[in-house]
């Protein structure tokens, strides 16, 4: 779709509705971290391929370096800090801490989001599922493997009961 010039728009983020005004094809992504100031959405590869920029829209996983401000246009999108609950990070973010599975850590918010959209869906995964759920986000330290290890015990803890 073409646009020309600025245009008001207005998308919710983290449960607030924002009005923006941007170009419209400015990505979803530039938008999150330099007008709200959401800096856990990381830029990557900016080119659809890497994960480490997804969010969540309408409640489905999209890479928002390769998302334009007119495709959000009354949507509900949710940062790695919007998922949450009660203040405290996702139990997948506390699972990764704990468990030490981050290096750099770039990665880590594109994963947390993918994980978190897996066990929405699928509260009891098998090792296979959150491997195939992971496939695209790319981790060029290797913490794949960790990774997933925190994401099963994720799982168990929200199915025991913890946010
Ligand atoms: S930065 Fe968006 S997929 Fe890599
Ligand atoms: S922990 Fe460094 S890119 Fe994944």
């Amino acid at each position: 779709m073409a646009h020309e010039g600025p245009a008001a728009s207005t998308v919710t983020v983290n449960g607030r509705q924002r009005e923006l005004v941007t170009e419209p094809d400015t990505p979803l992504l530039y938008v999150l971290r330099n007008h709200l100031g959401l800096k856990g959405t990381r830029f990557g590869c900016g080119l659809g391929v890497c994960g480490a920029c997804l969010v969540l829209v309408d409640g489905d996983p999209a890479y928002s370096c390769d998302t334009p401000m007119w495709s959000v246009e009354g949507k509900d999108v949710t940062t790695v800090e919007g998922l949450g609950v009660d203040g405290q990070p996702h139990a997948v973010a506390r699972s990764i801490v704990a468990q030490q599975a981050a290096q750099c850590g770039y990665c880590m918010s594109g994963i947390v989001v993918r994980a978190a959209h897996l066990l929405a869906g699928n509260p009891d995964p098998s090792e296979a599922d959150v491997r195939a759920a992971l496939d695209d986000n790319l981790c060029r330290c290797g913490s794949h493997n960790r990774v997933v290890r925190a994401v099963l015990a994720a799982a168990a803890e929200i199915r025991g009961g913890t946010p």
